[in-house]
């Protein structure tokens, strides 16, 4: 397949990372059927899109009109066959476990046409385990977003064992097509490259703040004066969802060691659903 070859593309999973994902796609002026399984799961997501879209054209960051014509090429969808049996690239988005991710690469695989490429925006899982549930390792391959995808340049795309150096230079296009950067990431190991450096920052300054050697403040202080990242790190957990960070950290410290074991602030977080703003409350209050 070749980049001409995509017109639509299916994005599985309508949360913070899917409906931002489906937003990037309609912009690039793909036709784009995004999923979830429940309405009011698609709907949220398709409303968040109205509403970042409309902030774009209120700012001239898009031209007048455009925010209409976008949304008119994102269709809600529940039915997974509806949204992905027309796709010529399926990208999904669904929570940040294994066994999810695989219960919908078998469903979706009945579906989907064979030429299909797939592409999992998993921020840390294994491309090649998760290639390995379907009939298609060569096309299959990670395709990773940052939070927010609409203002975030970059895109990991990486190789599991079985990808065909083809599906790599497609899937890079189509990133570059929507305006993103892409990084070739060619060893398929738990978080990759960003999430590898990141996540264990962000739970460094949690072990910080639950041994009491520092405030939510100070850290987020010093991590945005001092060391020049756009947000604090609880800022930033906040932002990407407490629940991601802490499901990319098990993931890493049953693979990596204990070196990346989550620490127990992150774990209260996510049981007392205080995911961060997608939940109005994480470290911080949004409400
Ligand atoms: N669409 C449209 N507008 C949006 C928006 C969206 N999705 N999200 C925020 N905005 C708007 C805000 O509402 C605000 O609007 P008003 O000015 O009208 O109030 C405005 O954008 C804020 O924009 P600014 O340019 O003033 O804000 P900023 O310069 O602080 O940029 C940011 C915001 C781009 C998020 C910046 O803070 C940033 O880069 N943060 C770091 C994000 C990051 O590192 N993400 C990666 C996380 S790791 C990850 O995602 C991977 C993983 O797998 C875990």
């Amino acid at each position: 397949m070749e980049l001409d070859d995509i017109n639509t593309v299916a994005v599985l999973g309508a949360g913070n990372m899917g409906h931002g994902i489906a937003e990037v796609a309609a912009l690039a002026g793909y036709e784009v059927n995004m999923r979830d399984i429940k309405e009011e799961f698609v709907q949220n997501g398709y409303e968040q899109i109205e509403w970042s879209l409309n902030k774009l054209e209120e700012k001239d960051q898009i031209g007048e009109g455009e925010a209409a014509e976008t949304l008119g090429r994102v269709t809600p969808l529940v039915d997974v066959g509806e949204a992905v049996s027309d796709a010529d690239v399926v990208i999904e988005a669904v929570p940040e476990k294994m066994d999810i991710k695989k219960d919908v690469y078998q469903e979706v695989e009945e579906h989907a046409a064979d030429e299909a490429i797939f592409a999992t925006n998993t921020s840390s899982l294994s491309i090649t385990e998760l290639s390995e549930v379907t009939d298609r390792k060569e096309t299959f391959c990670g395709m990773h977003f940052f939070n927010p995808p609409v203002r975030m340049q970059l895109v990991e795309v990486i190789s599991g064992a079985h990808t065909a150096e083809a599906t790599l230079d497609v899937i890079e296009a189509l990133a570059e097509d929507f305006g993103k950067t892409p990084v070739r990431v060619h060893k398929d190991s738990p978080g990759f490259i960003v999430n590898r450096i990141l996540v264990p920052l962000m739970n460094e300054a949690c072990w910080l703040v639950h041994e009491g050697d520092a405030t939510i403040e100070e850290v987020d202080s010093t991590t945005k004066y001092d060391m020049g990242l756009p947000m604090g790190s609880f800022e930033l957990g906040d932002q990407v969802g407490n629940d991601v960070s802490y499901h990319v950290l098990e993931y890493m410290h049953e693979e990596l060691g204990d070196a990346y074991e989550p620490c127990p602030l992150l774990a209260e977080k996510v049981e007392n659903d205080e995911l961060g703003k997608k939940t109005g409350k994480g470290f911080y209050d949004y409400e």
